[in-house]
C-alpha cells in the first residue's frame, strides 16, 4: 500500500498567536501545491481549538489516492484523469488501481478476477438474514446489513493473513448481496452468481434472471454499468468515506466500517440524490414537464426545495463525471430505445439553471447523480436500488481509503472536539422539589 509522503511539509510554517501565546505551524504541501496549516500542535500550545462546522476548511489526512480540484472540475484517481479511466479501463482494473497503487499487470489483473469471481457465493445462512427482513424491506439497510453481518461470517477479517481474503469477499459478495437485497424486495427467489461472466454482467442477470427464464446482459447495458461504477469507485473524503475512515479508526473491522460507510452514503445528500434526482424529474414529468416553475421553486429558499444532483461542497465547475455520464446516456437510451423524457426535462432544467443569476452566483453545476438516474432507470434498475449502485461502486475506494489510514504512520483514532454551549455547572434536585 502506499503510505503519504511525510517530506511534503515546509519547515517555515506560518506563526500564530491565540490566547497570548505564540506558535508556529507547519505548513503541509500536496503533490498539487493545495496547501494546510498543519494545527496538530495549536491546543497544546495555545489552548485554542479550530471549529468548522460540515468541516469545509478541515484536512483529516493526508491521501494518495483520489485528486479533486473543484475550481477546475479535475477528478483523477492515483494520477490518472478519470475521463482515461473511463474510457479505457473496467472496474476490476480500476478497484485494484485505487486499492494498490498502481495500474496492475495482465497477470495481477487476471488472477484478481479470477480470486473476486471464486468468491462470489453467500453463505447458505444469508437465506435465513433475508427472511428475517419485512417483505418490502430497503435494499440499502439491507445490504448496511449484510454487510456488517459478513463479519459473523469471516472472523478476524483484519488480521494481516486474511485482510487480502476480507478485499476480495467484499468485492466479490455485494453484487450478490446487493441482487438479493432486491429479489427479497420483490419476492423472487435468488438468483446465484455465474463465474463465466464479467463483473457487471454478472450483477445484471442475478438481478434480471429467475429460476424460470435466464436474462443475459447486453454488453453495452453492462458497460454502462461498468462505467458508472467506475465513476463512482472513489472521491476523497467525502460524508460516508469519513465515516469509513472514522469507523475503522477505532479499529472496528472493515465489514464494520463499510457497513457504516454504506448507511452514510444513503442520506439523500450523498448517494441518495440519484434516487431524489429520478422521482423530481418523474414529478416534474407528472406535473406536465413545467421546468421553469420548478427552477424557480428550488431558488426560493422557503419551498424547502432544492434541485437534486445539482451543488457540491467540493465542485465550484461542472463535475466531470457528470459530464461523462451526459453522453452516456444517449447511448444507453438509444440501445435500450426507451422513452427519453426524462433526460429531455433533465437536459432543460440544466440549460434554464446554467443560465440563471442564481445558480451561477452560487456555482451551482450538475453532480453525478444528476444523470446516472436517467442511465440506472432506462436499464431498468428499480429506483430504490440507485443508491445501492453507488455503494457497490464506492466499494473499493471506501476498501483504498481504509486501509491508507491503517497504514498511516500518523494514524490515531479519530476524535474531533467540541466548544460546549450547554448549561453550566448546577445541582441535582430529587424530583420532589422539581416543580
Ligand atoms: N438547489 C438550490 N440551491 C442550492 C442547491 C441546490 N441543489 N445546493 C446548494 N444550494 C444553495 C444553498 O441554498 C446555499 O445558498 P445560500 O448561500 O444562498 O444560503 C448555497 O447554495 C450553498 O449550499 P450549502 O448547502 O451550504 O452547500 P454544501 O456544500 O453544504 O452542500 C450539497 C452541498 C451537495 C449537499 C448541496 O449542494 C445539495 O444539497 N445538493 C442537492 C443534493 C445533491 O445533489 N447531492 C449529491 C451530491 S454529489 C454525490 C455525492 O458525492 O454524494
Amino acid at each position: 500500500m502506499n503510505k503519504p509522503d511525510p517530506s511534503t511539509t515546509l519547515a517555515e510554517g506560518i506563526e500564530i498567536v491565540a490566547n497570548g501565546k505564540s506558535v508556529r505551524l507547519p505548513v503541509v504541501r500536496g503533490t498539487e501545491s493545495e496547501s494546510a496549516m498543519d494545527i496538530s500542535e495549536l491546543r497544546s500550545a495555545t489552548g485554542m481549538i479550530t471549529l468548522d462546522p460540515g468541516y469545509g476548511n478541515t484536512g483529516s489526512c493526508r491521501s494518495a489516492i483520489t485528486f479533486i480540484n473543484g475550481e477546475k472540475g479535475i477528478l483523477r484517481y492515483r494520477g490518472y484523469p478519470i475521463e482515461e479511466l473511463a474510457a479505457k479501463s473496467t472496474y476490476l482494473e480500476v478497484a485494484w488501481l485505487l486499492i494498490f497503487g498502481e495500474l496492475p499487470t495482465r497477470e495481477e489483473l487476471d488472477r484478481f478476477t479470477c480470486e473476486v469471481t471464486q468468491h462470489t457465493m453467500l453463505h447458505e445462512n444469508f437465506r435465513r438474514f433475508f427472511e428475517a427482513l419485512p417483505k418490502d424491506a430497503h435494499p440499502m439497510p439491507a445490504c448496511a446489513a449484510a454487510i456488517g453481518t459478513l463479519a459473523t461470517f469471516y472472523q478476524d477479517p483484519d488480521s494481516d493473513n486474511h485482510v487480502q481474503q476480507t478485499i476480495i469477499r467484499l468485492l466479490a459478495k455485494m453484487p450478490t448481496i446487493a441482487a438479493c437485497a432486491y429479489k427479497h424486495s420483490i419476492g423472487q427467489p435468488f438468483v446465484y452468481p455465474r463465474n463465466d461472466l464479467d463483473y457487471s454482467s454478472n450483477f445484471l442477470r442475478m438481478m434480471f434472471s429467475t429460476p424460470c427464464e435466464n436474462t443475459e446482459a447486453d454488453p453495452v447495458i453492462a458497460r454502462a454499468l461498468d462505467l458508472l461504477l467506475i465513476l463512482h469507485a472513489d472521491h476523497e473524503q467525502n460524508c460516508s468515506t469519513s465515516t469509513v475512515r472514522l469507523v475503522g479508526s477505532s479499529k472496528a473491522n472493515l465489514f464494520a466500517s463499510i457497513s457504516a460507510g454504506i448507511s452514510a452514503l444513503w442520506g439523500p445528500l450523498h448517494g441518495g440524490a440519484n434516487q431524489k434526482v429520478i422521482e423530481m424529474l418523474e414529478q416534474i414529468a407528472a406535473d406536465g414537464g413545467g421546468v421553469d416553475r420548478f427552477v424557480a421553486r428550488a431558488k426560493d429558499k422557503s419551498s424547502g426545495t432544492r434541485l437534486m444532483g445539482f451543488g457540491h461542497r467540493v465542485y465550484k465547475n461542472y463535475d466531470p463525471r457528470a459530464a461523462i455520464l451526459k453522453k452516456a446516456c444517449d447511448e444507453v437510451i438509444g440501445r435500450v430505445g426507451g422513452s427519453s423524457q426524462l433526460l429531455e426535462i433533465a437536459t432543460r432544467l440544466e440549460e434554464i439553471a446554467m443560465r440563471d443569476d442564481y445558480f451561477i452566483s452560487h456555482k451551482l453545476y450538475p453532480n453525478v447523480d444528476f444523470y446516472s438516474g436517467v442511465i440506472y432507470k432506462a436499464i431498468g434498475i428499480p429506483v430504490n436500488m440507485f443508491t445501492v449502485l453507488f455503494a457497490m461502486g464506492r466499494l473499493s475506494g471506501w476498501i483504498a481509503q481504509w486501509l491508507e489510514m491503517q497504514a498511516d504512520p500518523l494514524f490515531r483514532i479519530g476524535r474531533p472536539r467540541q466548544i460546549y454551549t450547554g448549561s453550566p455547572l448546577r445541582h441535582y434536585a430529587p424530583i420532589v422539589e422539581r416543580g
